[in-house]
């Protein structure tokens, strides 16, 4: 009988595509996937450390598997966490046998492999420079949405942040290979392309430099079977006129784009080392609008970053309420090891105020996307059905977005899945949109 394996993934979209890559490789490895980890003889589980909540996963996960009362199953930690915490996490639990870190995926089989054959743990957090991923082996855990990396690790090296420890320095992928690997997607049914880099429009072709994130766009654009093209996650540092340009021009390329601004002050901005400013931000918002004016923009959000102010917070409160952004992601700052902040800035904003910024910041998002989502009723929109979500009553509900990123539910049947069609909305809430479906688009 074939050994199982569980994959258990914490973290952003880039985790998850690592996911798919790790299923790939352990299926070929001779594993059989399952999402019980009760009878997995094999378990992966992927972490994130941008913040401390998310590493904390880690361990409450590890604790809960030493509990396991049969013959406990092989254990691999990979992603930022192993990167970041190499073999001290053999110290930190007796319950893992492989730290594989973010650059050394390819490794995970050989050394699960070694480590199952000889009973010692096995590490490997070797920053590999190697970003070729050999085609078709991902097993794609979404029917509708295909990620593809185009860039792996990051240089930028923003005050607060992890990712350039966890995951690298920047490393582009050859253009001849992204392309490859969305023609094979969109063969494999995949309407959807999401193009994943830590600054994804800082895309430059290794092979020739003229070839930059608009470019790619534009090619993307061309590959047949692609409906829609996504990408995550932009810096509105790099958001150059020509990826403007390119996000008009092409109809395929979602009206939606992220955004993250981090702060509305300009003081903490500089803190944060982010190179724009408050006006600077607000131009390109403006500039983005008039080229695009249906686009929705959406934004990520730390409060309490080291130093900040009652006054920067109002800062950050004022810019949301003047921009509109359709969605937020927004955090308390945690310091992270190693980031500058940590070395330089005393964590000084006491948690209780970061929770009450926190609040104040999310009830206002809440009223502006309840008045975005308003003006909806009474529509049609254009959604790709992506999941089936939960029956209501005995009605079988579905979900899919709108070009602009919103959830819309309807009521609808299986065999629509993966399909585009117009719904009319009859209900708005601050989250998502309701409606019934109207036709195929
Ligand atoms: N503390 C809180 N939030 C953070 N993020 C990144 N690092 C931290 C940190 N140390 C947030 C940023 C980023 C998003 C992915 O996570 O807003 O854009
Ligand atoms: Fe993704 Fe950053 Fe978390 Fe790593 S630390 S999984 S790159 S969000």
């Amino acid at each position: 009988m074939a050994k199982k394996a569980c994959i258990e993934t914490f973290g952003c979209q880039m985790n998850v595509h690592d996911s798919e890559r790790m299923a790939g490789l352990i299926e070929q490895a001779g594993y059989e996937l399952t999402n019980d980890i009760g009878e997995a003889d094999l378990v992966l589980i992927n972490t994130c450390s941008v913040r401390e909540k998310a590493e904390d996963k880690l361990f409450g996960r590890l604790g809960e598997l030493g509990r396991g009362g049969r013959g406990r199953p092989l254990v691999a930690v990979t992603g930022c966490v192993a990167q970041q915490e190499g073999g001290r996490l053999l110290e930190r639990s007796s319950h893992v046998d492989v730290v594989v870190g973010t650059q050394a995926l390819r490794r995970l089989p050989l050394l699960v492999d070694r480590a199952d054959a000889t009973g010692e743990s096995q590490v490997d957090v070797n920053p590999y420079d190697d970003v070729s991923f050999p085609l078709g082996i991902a097993v794609r855990s979404d029917p509708v949405k295909a990620y593809v990396t185009i860039i792996e690790g990051c240089n930028d090296f923003c005050a607060f942040c992890v990712v350039p420890y966890t995951r690298g320095h920047e490393r582009m992928r050859p253009a001849g290979e992204i392309l490859a690997e969305v023609g094979q997607a969109a063969a494999a049914g995949h309407r959807e392309v999401h193009l994943l880099g830590q600054i994804v429009n800082h895309y430059q072709d290794p092979g020739d430099p003229q070839h930059d994130f608009a470019w790619l766009l534009r090619r993307v654009h061309e590959v047949p079977g692609v409906d829609r093209i996504r990408f995550a996650s932009p810096h509105p540092r790099h958001v150059t006129p020509e990826m403007i340009a390119a996000m008009r021009d092409l109809p395929k390329v979602c009206r939606h784009l992220h955004l993250p601004l981090q702060s509305g002050s300009t003081r903490v901005l500089k803190n944060m080392r982010r190179r724009y400013s408050r006006e600077t931000y607000l131009e390109l918002v403006r500039q983005v609008r008039e080229a695009i004016p249906n686009i929705a923009l959406s934004t990520d959000i730390i409060v309490g970053f080291p130093g900040e102010t009652d006054g920067d917070f109002e800062a950050t409160m004022s810019l949301v309420e003047s921009v509109g952004f359709h969605s937020m992601f927004s955090f308390k700052y945690s310091q992270r090891p190693n980031t500058l902040a940590a070395k330089r800035m005393p964590d000084t904003v006491p948690e209780s105020e970061k929770t009450a910024r926190l609040m104040a910041l999310q009830a206002r998002q809440k009223t502006i996307q309840e008045r975005l989502h308003a003006g909806c009723v009474g529509e049609s929109v254009e959604v790709l059905v992506d999941s089936r979500s939960r029956r209501q009553r005995d009605v079988e509900m579905f979900s899919g977005r709108t070009t602009q990123n919103t959830v819309v539910n309807f009521p609808g049947r299986p065999e629509w899945l993966g399909s585009m069609l117009k719904v009319r909305v009859e209900r708005a809430g601050p989250y998502s949109l309701r409606g019934q479906v109207s036709g195929s688009a």
